[in-house]
């Protein structure tokens, strides 16, 4: 049994205010490049953890928060960002954290960590998925969501598929929770690149007729209001070991993308949203390239990835 101390930087007054809480638990590792855990804190809530020297790369828990916070602060469902801090005898006491690495076993180190607040619950019939059936996607309640997701992506040069997790409501809805922000701000080298349509969500049915000018111009402007008053305050609090990059050249990078949201927008949307329309999943699998479907025929790229899986 270890020590789990958390501090919240939702408190911009006092970000550095750690709160130390009593026993915890390892649960159980997780699948996936970083390496991350399950771990419960003594908030009694349940974490996935990712640590700061994980596997994939040196910038990802800045990602991470960086991303979650400013994604909730323009309107975004994300799951809940905590710092959580691994004493050096709960990370000894627990050797299944411990990174695998081709060169063998990696004692990760003590410190403060990023931990998601787990959606659902760790068993049982409100276990979190990934997964939803084009056919469920109409009862998404906040399906919107996926269009602000997008557009936040497209400025963050997000360099994997977004993804999410779907909560079941007590009326049997489903309820999109966006979670793994560690590719956001040009993954974690913050390499930005020209690449364009890589951070979709791979059920693409759940984009369909979501796209209207109003709302794409409307989540625009509202990220152009708010992003700049808050970016600051996100990005002071966070520990200096959750990022090895250039944070003041990150920050200048991702003001002047959000200048430029209307025509980066406009250029990833020709090759993702609005594709010559008229081609069929026989012609997309002669281009064979990703990123091209036509988002208004519901399940159009599942039955292109099905059929590229079985082929
Ligand atoms: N807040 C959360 N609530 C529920 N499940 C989560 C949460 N955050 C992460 N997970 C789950 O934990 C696992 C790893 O998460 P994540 O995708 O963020 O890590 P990763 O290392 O980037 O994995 P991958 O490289 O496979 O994408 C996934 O199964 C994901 O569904
Ligand atoms: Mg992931």
């Amino acid at each position: 049994m270890g020590l789990v101390e958390f501090s919240s930087f939702e408190d911009s007054l006092h970000p550095c205010c750690n709160a130390i809480l009593s026993a915890n638990q390892y649960v159980r590792k997780m699948k996936g490049g970083s390496q991350s855990m399950l771990v419960r804190a003594n908030d009694g809530r349940n974490y996935v953890v990712k640590m700061s020297d994980n596997p994939i790369g040196p910038n990802l828990l800045a990602n991470e928060h960086v991303g979650s916070l400013v994604a909730k602060a323009v309107g975004l469902p994300v799951a809940e960002a905590k710092g959580i801090w691994l004493s050096d005898s709960f990370i000894d006491s627990h050797p299944d954290l411990w990174f695998e690495l081709p060169s063998g076993v990696r004692r990760p180190n003590k410190g403060m960590h990023f931990g998601s607040l787990l959606v659902g619950q760790t068993s049982g019939a409100d276990r979190p998925t990934e997964y939803i059936s084009p056919s469920r996607v109409s009862m998404i309640t906040n399906r919107q969501a996926f269009l602000g997701m997008y557009l936040l992506d497209v400025w963050a040069n997000h360099q994997d598929n977004r993804q999410a997790i779907f909560r079941r409501s007590s009326t049997n809805a489903q309820e999109v929770c966006f979670i793994d922000h560690g590719h956001m701000f040009g993954g974690p080298e913050w390499n930005f690149q020209g690449n364009l349509g890589s951070a979709l969500h791979l059920e693409m049915a759940v984009y369909t007729d979501l796209w209207q000018d109003e709302q794409v111009a409307s989540w625009i402007s509202r990220f152009q209001t708010i992003i700049p008053e808050v970016l600051t305050s996100i990005v002071a609090p966070m520990p200096s070991e959750w990022y090895s990059g250039n944070l003041r050249e990150l920050l200048s990078n991702l003001a002047d993308r959000l200048l430029r949201l209307p025509e980066l927008v406009q250029a990833d949307s020709e090759k993702t949203w609005h594709p010559s329309q008229q081609k069929s999943i026989d012609e997309y699998l002669r281009v064979s390239d990703f990123g091209i479907h036509d988002l208004r025929t519901p399940g159009t790229r599942s039955a292109f990835r099905h059929s590229r899986a079985t082929a």
